[in-house]
Formats: structure tokens, sequence, C-alpha cells
């Protein structure tokens, strides 16, 4: 089936558009959709379809047609990780992080390309998830500013994002953490498109050759500038809704809720094609 017609609506200035008019069986049989929204992510970053109830099977078979799928082994289906904080959830203690701005796979050497993501359960208040523009932060730089961060390299590392969550770790926990091996990206991404971004996010530990106040305070800074509401799009979930995002060129956070309620949302990643350089 081809049926390329579809209608949008953008949902903020820079970042996200929502696709009308798609349930499941068209996410699933429309062969013209998965190219739309390449185009739409490269334009708007998240693309949201509203309630098409997809289900881990359509989920997984529409993301394929974007990728090969990053495979989540500790789960009983590795095509989909279940973001929850069920104590049974093989990653609840990895999630209490997700609530500060990051790059999926910021660890990595390849970062993941696209990331979709459905809400199953969700909570009555809170719960959201934030997303903005990595492109957007750079472009508004100043000239300078552009100049000065070209050549600058970042150390990326898996206990500095950890230990916004657990400020007093375990011994167990950092021998855990210290399992991903520190990773060093540039400031700014020259992306294969022409494009650049920044390279920012909770893992983002230090500026190679800054001393680390001016360090941090240069991170905190073009966090902050990058994330103001105005750039922002929060995403408040109805159960069903599916979104995808392009993981190379924004950053993201899940807003808080009450951890006694159940919230339990399933993503599906897509592999990246492009290492950060
Ligand atoms: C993720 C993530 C945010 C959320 O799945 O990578 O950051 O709102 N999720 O659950
Ligand atoms: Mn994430």
């Amino acid at each position: 089936m081809s049926m390329s017609a579809i209608r949008t609506k953008v949902l903020s200035a820079r970042v996200g558009v929502e696709v009308l008019d798609v349930d499941a069986d068209r996410l699933l049989h429309d062969d013209a959709l998965a190219g739309r929204c390449v185009s739409l992510l490269e334009q708007h970053g998240v693309v949201l379809f509203r309630e098409v109830h997809a289900g881990d099977e359509i989920q997984v078979a529409f993301a394929r047609k974007l990728g090969p799928l990053v495979q989540f082994g500790k789960y009983a289906n590795p095509d989909v990780m279940e973001i929850s904080f069920d104590p049974a959830n093989p990653n609840a203690k990895y999630f209490p992080s997700n609530d500060y701005w990051h790059i999926d796979g910021s660890m990595d050497a390849v970062p993941a390309k696209t990331s979709v993501l459905s809400a199953h359960q969700i909570t009555d208040e809170g719960g959201e998830t934030a997303f903005a523009s990595t492109y957007a932060a750079y472009d508004e730089l100043s000239a300078a500013e552009q100049r000065r961060f070209a050549g600058l390299r970042v150390v990326h590392r898996m206990a500095r994002i950890q230990r916004l969550s657990y400020p007093d770790p375990t011994s167990e926990q950092l021998a855990d953490w210290a399992r991903w091996p520190d990773r060093v990206h540039p400031l700014v991404w020259t992306h294969e498109s022409g494009r650049k971004s920044l390279v920012i996010g909770a893992s983002a530990a230090e500026v190679i050759g800054l001393d680390p106040a001016e360090s941090r305070a240069l991170l905190d800074e073009l966090e902050q500038r990058a994330t103001t509401p105005d750039r922002v799009l929060t995403h408040a979930w109805s159960v069903g809704d599916l979104v995808l995002w392009d993981n190379t060129g924004l950053v993201h956070r899940a807003c808080a809720f009450d951890r006694s309620q159940p919230r339990r949302m399933h993503r599906s990643t897509v592999v990246g094609e492009e290492s950060i350089k």
C-alpha cells in the first residue's frame, strides 16, 4: 500500500511535528510513511503520532523500516526496552538518570540514530518527555563562540550522569559505572549532511584542556541555553502515543512524576550510522 499524502501540524518553533490521520494499520502498511518521517525528523527532530496504540509488534515493524534495531539483550523481546521503575525491570537502577538532558548512547562510539518511544502506562501528573534541538543550540551561538568551540573536545563519563541521581554511590555502583570507558567527543558535531550540532548533556564530564571550574561552567551554560523553556518541546503523553526522535540532533529528558505510581514506556532504537566527529 502506498499512500504518501499526510497532514502535519508543527508543535513548536524549533522542535516537533505531529502527523495526523495515521493509525497503527497505516504505520504497518503505508510504505511511503517511513521515508516521510525521515524528512520530518531532519526538519523537526521529533515526530508525534497520537494514540496510535501500535503495540510492540507494529512498533518494531515500523522502526525496522528506519534501519536495523539496537538489541537489548536483557529484555524478553530484545527489540524493545521497557522503561519503568518496576524492580523487575533489568535497567531500573539506571533510569533515574533519564531525568537529566541526554543523548541516548552518548557513551558509544556511534550513538543511536532514531529512537521510537511509546506510552503504555502513564501517571496522572508529570512524566512528560522533553526535547531540545542541539542543531538550534549550535546555530544560536555567536560567530565568535562557534569559532572558539570548533576545536574543543569533551570527555563523556557514565559516572557523571549517574552521580546526578546517586550523589553518594556505593563501591559497587562505582565499579558498575566504570564498565563504560570514558568516551571523548568533539563539542561540535559536524554531521555528514554538513549541519552542525552541540554534543552536550549529562554525560559531559569535562572539556579537555580547561580547568575544572571553567569546564563545568561552560558545559552547564551551553546546556542551559539550549534548553530554555521556549526552546523545548514537552510532550505530555496519552497512552498509545508514539514518538520518534532524531537522537543525533537533540537532547531529551524525562520529567518528574510520583515514582510510587507505575509508568511504563516501550522504546525501540535504530542503530546509528555516523560517529560523532
Ligand atoms: C529513553 C528516555 C525518557 C522518558 O527512553 O531513552 O530517555 O520520558 N526516556 O521515559
Ligand atoms: Mn533517553
